[in-house]
């Protein structure tokens, strides 16, 4: 089959679909057998989409169709797949287990790569165990990630997500991540840390990014101030920089023994598995890093053997298409039932934004189709406080994912253990009546109710099943989003590995902070730009 007969069935399919209501198609009872799918503890509950399992063989068709397994096969063994920047993605060998070896361009990545892991655990273990000292010899008791975008999200999302995973060591440690231009974080830490026992941790693949130098650049004018010492000795005791760009980390002042390099091949928002993972292992240690590289392996493996019909990040992929280019549904909410999750949708927008908010194929032709729709989240419980009402009785159709793990606080009192269960009935209760409507009521009572208390229901949605929230599990978790959204990039033919999208507005601020100095030099912009300018200045000119 070609891709556009599968479309074409499809077409078809959606056009039945579209005029049944989930709660007929709930009606089934093999349903959640017959849409549910398991790996490694990982479960996928896809009952609640507006599809048959029928419709999935014509999703896989589709796939198969779009060569996706040959795709699968560029992307892990190597292949130029990020063609617009000359090079393979290739986080899946970030967590490849030592041992192994994979050759790109003659050179064996996973042996470096196991060196980096290496370098990275003796670091944590300095800092573990005090020893890593200041400028005045006292030891490092807090770190400070400075980074933004990749370099910042997935660490920071992982810290708070594994909380709970501390290991003695670390407990002595405190963790902060800056990322504003503004400084807005920077300046409430700067005011109330011990510059004499702060480290902080340069994170930038480019380490070109205004963001990180400008925070840099304030964070080590502030330890110059407090010591009195020289940038060069601030520089040793105070500065970690992790970085694609050993030149210019250098250039700006980390000496190369407080370096950790990852790769060109790496990108940004894929690079939580490598050294910008560094936050997460002083945080959860080295073993709960590695056993976070596990689970995203075990789902590697997964993605790469597993027959697509019952591959997750496949089918999780192929119920967006169904949802985005059949159906119509152009916004995506991330709802976990885990406030340790709190992170998630941030990442997640970066993630699959970032990834295929694209509009031009790899042959640079328009795509046809909307493509990546527009995603974004909260921890459930509090949206249910606050943009529920829209999913509930507005006028949009959004598809939405339920994360949430089936046990916690089994080791502590019942009120704790009390608590997850309601928010595990808020979860279901939630997806059951987005599904159902009115139709959730066990008798017909809503039919008298005026307007304004109907639920219409059919809004879809898919719930994440984790056993617990552990480092495994959550590999597991972002791996499967990440093939998600390569499974997705494959099928609409774009590339998801780029991000040209951003560079003209980095272009067009640094031209403007020119501007902003000289409003003399703004002749040349739209009158819009102009005005503000004016405005600002006139301010600025007052205070
Ligand atoms: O501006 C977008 C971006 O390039 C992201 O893709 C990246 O994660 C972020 O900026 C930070 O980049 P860097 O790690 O090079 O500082």
């Amino acid at each position: 089959m070609t891709p556009d007969s599968c479309w074409s069935d499809l077409r078809d399919a959606a056009q039945v679909l579209k005029s049944r209501h989930l709660s007929e198609l709930l009606g089934d009872d093999n349903r959640f057998d017959a849409l549910t799918f398991e790996h490694d503890g990982l479960l996928l509950d896809l009952s609640r989409q507006r599809l048959l399992p029928e419709t999935l063989d014509q999703l896989v068709a589709l796939a198969d169709a779009c060569q996706l397994k040959q795709k699968i096969d560029d992307l892990i063994s190597g292949e130029p797949v990020n063609c617009t920047e000359g090079r393979a993605a290739l986080h899946t060998a970030l967590r490849t287990p030592a041992g192994k070896s994979l050759s790109v361009n003659g050179e064996d990545i996973i042996a470096g790569v196991q060196s980096t892991l290496a370098k990275m655990e003796a670091l944590v273990a300095t800092l573990h165990s005090g020893q890593w000292r200041g400028y005045s010899g006292e030891a490092i008791d807090t770190v400070v990630n400075i980074g933004v975008g990749g370099s910042d999200l997935g660490p920071l999302m992982t810290c708070r997500a594994l909380s709970d995973f501390k290991p003695k060591a670390a407990q002595g440690i405190e963790l902060h991540f800056v990322s504003s231009m503004d400084g807005s974080q920077l300046s409430g830490l700067l005011s109330r840390l011990n510059p004499a026992t702060t480290l902080f941790v340069l994170s930038s693949k480019s380490f070109t990014t205004i963001d990180t130098l400008a925070n840099a650049a304030t964070a080590r004018q502030w330890l110059v101030d407090a010591s009195g010492l020289d940038s060069d000795v601030i520089l040793r005791h105070h500065f970690i920089g992790i970085t694609a760009q050993p030149e210019k980390a250098g250039e700006w002042g980390i000496p190369s023994q407080n370096q950790l390099l990852f790769w060109d091949w790496t990108g940004g928002r894929y690079s939580m598995w490598s050294a910008i993972g560094l936050p997460i292992a002083i945080s959860i240690g080295m073993e709960g890093f590695r056993r976070l590289l596990a689970g995203a392996h075990s789902i590697d493996t997964h993605f790469h053997q597993a027959p697509l019909r019952e591959n997750l990040p496949v089918l999780l992929a192929l119920v967006g298409i169904w949802n985005i280019n059949l159906l119509d549904i152009h916004a995506h909410a991330i709802l976990p039932y885990d406030g340790r999750l709190a992170h998630l949708p941030a990442y997640l927008e970066q993630l699959e934004m970032e990834s295929n908010g694209k509009s031009v194929r790899l042959d640079g032709s328009a795509t046809e189709g909307h493509t990546c729709p527009v995603l974004w989240g909260e921890i459930g419980p509090n949206a249910q406080h606050a943009f529920y009402q829209l999913l509930h009785q507005g006028t949009e159709s959004v598809m939405c994912d339920f994360i949430v793990p089936a046990k916690r606080y089994t080791d502590r009192g019942q009120e704790l253990q009390q608590q997850h269960r309601l928010a595990l009935a808020n979860c279901l209760a939630q997806a059951r009546v987005l599904a159902l409507g009115d139709k959730a009521l066990a008798d017909d009572s809503a039919d008298a109710a005026p307007p304004w208390k109907r639920y219409r229901g059919n809004q879809p949605s898919t719930v994440i099943l984790l056993d617990e929230l552990t480092p495994y599990a959550l590999g597991q978790l972002i791996a499967m989003y990440e093939h998600k959204v390569y499974t997705q990039a494959v099928i609409w033919g774009i590339n998801p590995f780029d991000q040209w999208g951003v560079e003209l507005g980095k272009k067009m601020a640094t031209a403007m902070l020119d501007e902003l100095d000289n409003p003399d030099r703004s002749a040349s912009l739209d009158s819009a730009t102009r005005g503000l300018l004016l405005r600002i200045n006139t301010l600025r000119e007052q205070a």
